[in-house]
């Protein structure tokens, strides 16, 4: 059964290989400030740095710029951001680049008007709601990267590294106005990177597929998409300029979590929950922790989800039930996961993500946030003993 839901999401997408033609238009809507948001050298060096600079200046714009947002994006950075949209009375931001660029042009939309405390403090940790009249900076964006949805959905994932926290928060209301979603920009990520990514969207999906019940349209739509992604993802391993499969995976990623499949039923969240204490204790790709969480992880709670799990494995795996127990069938599936995990090339222990010993893992273990809607309610015992079976050792 679906619960009862509201749904609205205010992203507007400008899909395929023309879309950036559509960015004039769009930038017509907003007066003359525009903070222009991106990372390291990416989009300098693909030409795309030069050829929005030219729509800009065309379209009569003030151009400021914020550089260097860094995978795991900083909460210094996003109050560097703060300063400029203060100072220069921004009207848009634009965000150019993968999740990390959007989350931090989004940290910077709802922080800038925030005036009753510390933004990470009181609107990441403690969750606070935003004052109806707070005025919010509109953000676009020019996604390069595929993995996180973040293009249209309102979370933003901040670390702060004073502080060794690593938080999201979804800021509803509070999606891109715009993505534009050319695929082609995506062909220059790295192998690493692509591969980070895709793993990143089919996290998603499973985290909103593991949790509740099992009768509701959301849990079909979620098994239609994973294998989707599973055949899209190895078409682009094989060869990274096939349009068909990037351009799947490039939606797919955007539906896995525009939030529109997790409506109307509970969501776990628990991977996530712990990779992001791992990201802000060893800053390792996102979707590389995931990785080396998940198998692990499910195969500690698939007792409490057995219809759910048993599910899994048939319908996205394609395991054959017969002559098996409901907990071999389970169990196929997970190892069918693996299996997945390890032909995408992705990390498989906590060695790999620069976690060495049992006390740095102890106090990861300690500092997760625990969600109260997966199969199996976990305390910070359990997530020590998922961490420690993610040792190569014990491989
Ligand atoms: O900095 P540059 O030089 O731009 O390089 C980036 C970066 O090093 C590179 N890159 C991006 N587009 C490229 C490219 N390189 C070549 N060609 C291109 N076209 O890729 C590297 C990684 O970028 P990043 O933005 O960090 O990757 P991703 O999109 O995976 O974002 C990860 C962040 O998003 C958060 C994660 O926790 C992590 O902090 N998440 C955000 C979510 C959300 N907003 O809903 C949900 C997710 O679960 C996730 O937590
Ligand atoms: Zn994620």
């Amino acid at each position: 059964m679906l619960e009862d839901f509201i749904y609205q999401n205010k992203t507007k997408i400008y899909f395929g290989e023309k879309s950036l033609d559509y960015l004039k238009d769009e930038l017509a809507n907003y007066k003359d400030n525009i903070l222009l948001v991106y990372g390291h050298e990416s989009i300098k060096k693909i030409g795309l740095y030069d050829y929005l600079i030219k729509i800009l200046n065309n379209s009569k714009k003030n151009v400021f710029e914020l550089s260097d947002v860094r995978p795991n994006p900083s909460y210094e950075k996003v109050l560097e951001g703060i300063k400029l949209v203060k100072e220069n009375n921004i009207d848009l931001i634009l965000a150019v680049g993968g999740g990390s660029v959007i989350d931090c042009a989004k940290g910077i939309s709802v922080g800038a008007y925030y005036d009753k405390g510390d933004v990470f403090k009181d609107l990441y940790l403690a969750k606070k709601s935003l004052d109806k009249n707070q005025k919010i900076v509109p953000v676009g964006s020019i996604l390069t990267m595929v993995g996180t949805g973040s293009e249209m959905n309102g979370g933003s994932v901040i670390t702060n590294y004073d502080l060794n926290i690593k938080e999201g928060r979804v800021f509803f209301g509070c999606e891109p106005r715009f993505s534009i979603l050319n695929p082609k920009l995506t062909y220059t990520v790295s192998e690493y990177q692509m591969r980070s990514g895709i793993f990143d969207a089919f996290s998603h999906m499973m985290e909103q597929y593991f949790s509740g019940s099992d009768d509701n349209v959301s849990d079909d739509l979620l098994e239609a998409l994973m294998k989707s992604l599973i055949k899209n993802s190895y078409l682009s391993y094989q060869n990274p300029k096939n349009y068909i499969a990037r351009s799947n995976l490039m939606w797919i990623a955007s539906m896995a979590l525009n939030t529109i499949l997790g409506v109307g039923k509970t969501q776990d969240w628990n991977v996530h929950n712990i990779e992001h204490q791992i990201g802000a204790y060893t800053d390792c790709a996102h979707g590389m922790g995931l990785a080396v969480i998940s198998p692990n992880y499910y195969r500690y709670i698939y007792k409490d989800g057995l219809e759910k799990f048993k599910r899994f494995a048939i319908n996205v795996f394609n395991v054959n039930p017969n002559g098996k127990s409901d907990d071999e069938v389970a169990l196929k599936g997970i190892d069918c996961l693996e299996e997945f995990i390890k032909a995408s090339k992705l990390a498989t222990n906590l060695e790999e993500l620069g976690v060495h010993d049992a006390d740095l893992v102890k106090e990861i273990a300690y500092s997760v946030n625990l969600s109260p809607t997966s199969y199996k309610i976990l305390n910070h015992d359990d997530v020590y003993k998922i961490l420690m079976s993610c040792f190569k050792s014990n491989k």
